[in-house]
């Protein structure tokens, strides 16, 4: 079993070096990338892989997106790579964007869950390209969380959920976008998103000219994509602005946190005279709201209140891998 690590923070000069090492020795260690911390083991070694399952308690049929340092490793994962495969590399890689190819024979199937696809990016985080520089493999990583709670967004989350359980945790800083990449299936006859993310179907219309398919919300093709992801411990629900700003007196005396966008909803929490533990202000940019909202519902979660109610945000196609998050999060 993989407990009773120390679990190593990992900061300074040395920090990449110490990482790849453990990471050679079999070990899995929690890195940062620009969407969320990811848990990392080399993904030519089964059994290293094999303690992502146990460190995280996830299912072993639920396959992992494999990280590589570069699209030239394409073809040691991948086979059958289509020409768009490679556009799509060139123009968002290193970035948000996961690949949905077939996979390369010799991958084990613990990568895999057993299928014959495999889910591959090349990440945007500095200190994740150099290990994946210095290792020059692929490492499989899910998110750096326990199974069924929040990615983490931060060092210090994921330590909280995987300390004693992982060799270590690389301090990257806070993740640049906040929510995982966008999974985009090019196996199937038309090129499909299986998970809303930072890269938005426009800009992949754009890229690959063509109307790509986007279900409503991310379907469960595999397991490991179910609704029942990304939740706070506290039970989270999700408001529409004018319900908020109607219900706000009743609000005031009650043991819960409101996430508030709207300088309506903002205005009303001041006027109510709410406590500055009663609310959060989140940001009403997209952009910024998605990099915040993960460590937000990690940060309410401490504070023991007994709801969390989310102010729904905009609809738009730029909100929507928000929108996507919280509706899992959050009952309405
Ligand atoms: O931003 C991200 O993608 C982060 C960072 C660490 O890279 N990773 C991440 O991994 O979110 P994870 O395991 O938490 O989510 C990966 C999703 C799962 O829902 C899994 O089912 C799906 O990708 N997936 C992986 N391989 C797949 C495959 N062969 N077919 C379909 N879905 C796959
Ligand atoms: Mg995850």
């Amino acid at each position: 079993m993989s407990q009773n690590y120390e679990t190593l923070l990992l900061n300074g000069d040395e920090a990449v070096s110490q990482a790849v090492q453990l990471l050679q020795q079999g070990e899995c260690v929690a890195l940062p990338t620009e969407t969320v911390y990811g848990l990392a083991a080399n993904a030519a070694n089964a059994p290293a892989v094999d303690k992502i399952f146990a460190a995280k308690g996830r299912p072993k049929n639920h396959p992992l997106i494999v990280h590589i340092p570069d699209v030239s490793h394409l073809e040691k994962w991948a086979a059958d790579i289509p020409a768009t495969a490679y556009a799509l590399a060139e123009q968002f890689w290193p970035g948000p964007l996961t690949l949905l190819l077939k996979k390369a024979p010799h991958v084990d199937d613990v990568v895999t869950g057993g299928l014959d696809t495999i889910a591959l990016r090349v990440p945007a985080h500095p200190l994740f390209l150099s290990v994946l520089a210095q290792l020059d493999s692929g490492l499989a990583a899910p998110s750096a969380n326990r199974y069924k709670q929040l990615s983490p967004t931060i060092a210090e989350q994921v330590s909280k959920g995987l300390k004693g359980r992982i060799a270590a945790v690389l301090d990257g800083g806070p993740c640049a976008h906040g929510l995982e990449s966008t999974i985009l299936d090019l196996v199937s006859e038309r090129p499909r998103i299986l998970r809303a993310g930072p890269i938005t179907k426009q800009q992949l219309d754009v890229a690959l000219g063509c109307d790509v398919e986007m279900p409503k919300q991310h379907v469960e093709v595999v397991p490991g994509n179910v609704k029942a992801h990304y939740q706070p411990i506290t039970p989270a629900r999700l408001v529409t602005t004018e319900q908020l700003v109607a219900d706000m007196a009743e609000l005031q005396g009650q043991n819960v946190c409101l996430l508030l966008w709207s300088e309506q909803a903002i205005a009303q929490a001041k006027a109510t005279g709410l406590t500055a533990s009663q609310w959060r202000e989140m940001p009403r940019e997209a952009a910024l709201y998605g990099q915040q909202l993960y460590v937000t519902l990690y940060q309410v979660d401490q504070l023991d209140v007994a709801n969390i109610l989310v102010e729904l945000p905009p609809q738009s196609d730029d909100w929507r891998a928000i929108n996507d998050r919280l509706s899992r999060a959050a009952s309405y």
